[in-house]
């Protein structure tokens, strides 16, 4: 694990000029945040989540704050497959020539219930969303970040990704997986230009955590806005040579 202080970072003003960017779940939440403060940092990102609308407003509110124009490309993750990854990697190549990273941060909760009692099917699609899909959606876009100057891949974990804990279920079995896909995607690429790490965000104030935690007082935690430090860190060139990490964003 990396000691990465997000107090002590600032970011240059123009740390990601230049940079196409995707973030998958960026319609809302955490992703939401990461778009914002890429694209204020000068890249052009692209957006995917589920809903359009969501992209849709968040791409105004970016042009309107007189950011690069973003790309939107709706997409249901659940339903995604090779055929649709390549698809999305012409769409990339098309519309921006390059690719400078990936942060991989869609996700599903699944139900919060032991072993005993989980449901095969829905064990099957909480791996397959949180960690199938960054899986299949990296090999595909890899000639593309291959191409690029510096890139960089971030991978979404969690606490309960590092520790297991009761009643988390595939959702923590996943990001213990995500975890193990990082380093060994990071180990293969070391020699390359594309860096590889994983970051958890921790306990911060989005609708998953409200669903996995409808008793808490959503203010007692950090908003996403205020988490987005390492997430610029580990995007832009400060961070060359960091690689098969796992940094904490709080
Ligand atoms: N919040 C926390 O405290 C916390 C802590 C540790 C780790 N994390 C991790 O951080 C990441 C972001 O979490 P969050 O709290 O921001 O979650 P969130 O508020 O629930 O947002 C999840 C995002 O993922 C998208 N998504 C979900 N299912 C999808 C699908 N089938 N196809 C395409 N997009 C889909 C959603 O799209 P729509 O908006 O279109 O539905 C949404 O934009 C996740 O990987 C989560 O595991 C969060």
């Amino acid at each position: 694990m990396n000691n990465f202080d997000p107090s002590d970072y600032s970011p240059a003003a123009d740390l990601l000029a230049d940079r196409v960017i995707l973030i998958t779940g960026a319609g809302a939440g955490i992703g939401r945040a990461i778009a914002k403060a890429f694209s204020a940092h000068g890249a052009t990102v692209v957006l995917t989540s589920r809903t359009p609308k969501n992209l849709e407003t968040l791409r105004d509110e970016i042009v309107a704050d007189g950011h690069p124009r973003p790309a939107i490309l709706p997409m249901d993750l659940a339903r995604a497959n090779k055929p649709s990854f390549q698809q999305l990697a012409d769409r990339i190549n098309d519309a921006s020539g390059r690719l400078n990273g990936i942060v991989h941060n869609a996700g599903i909760l699944g139900p919060r219930l032991p072993i005993e009692n989980y449901d095969e099917t829905t064990w099957n699609e909480v791996m397959h969303l949180n960690l199938t899909v960054p899986f299949v959606m990296t090999q595909a876009l890899l000639p593309l970040l291959r191409a690029a100057d510096d890139a960089s891949i971030i991978f979404t974990s969690s606490g309960v990704g590092r520790k297991g804990r009761a009643g988390w279920g595939a959702y923590a079995v996943s990001k213990f997986g995500t975890e193990g896909l990082s380093q060994v995607l990071a180990d293969e690429l070391a020699d390359t230009s594309i860096r590889v790490n994983c970051i958890n965000p921790g306990r911060t104030r989005t609708a998953m955590r409200a669903a996995a935690y409808p008793e808490e007082d959503p203010n007692t935690l950090l908003s996403p806005e205020a988490i987005v430090a390492v997430y610029l860190y580990l995007m832009g060139p400060d961070s060359q040579g960091i690689n098969g990490q796992s940094l904490n964003a709080q």
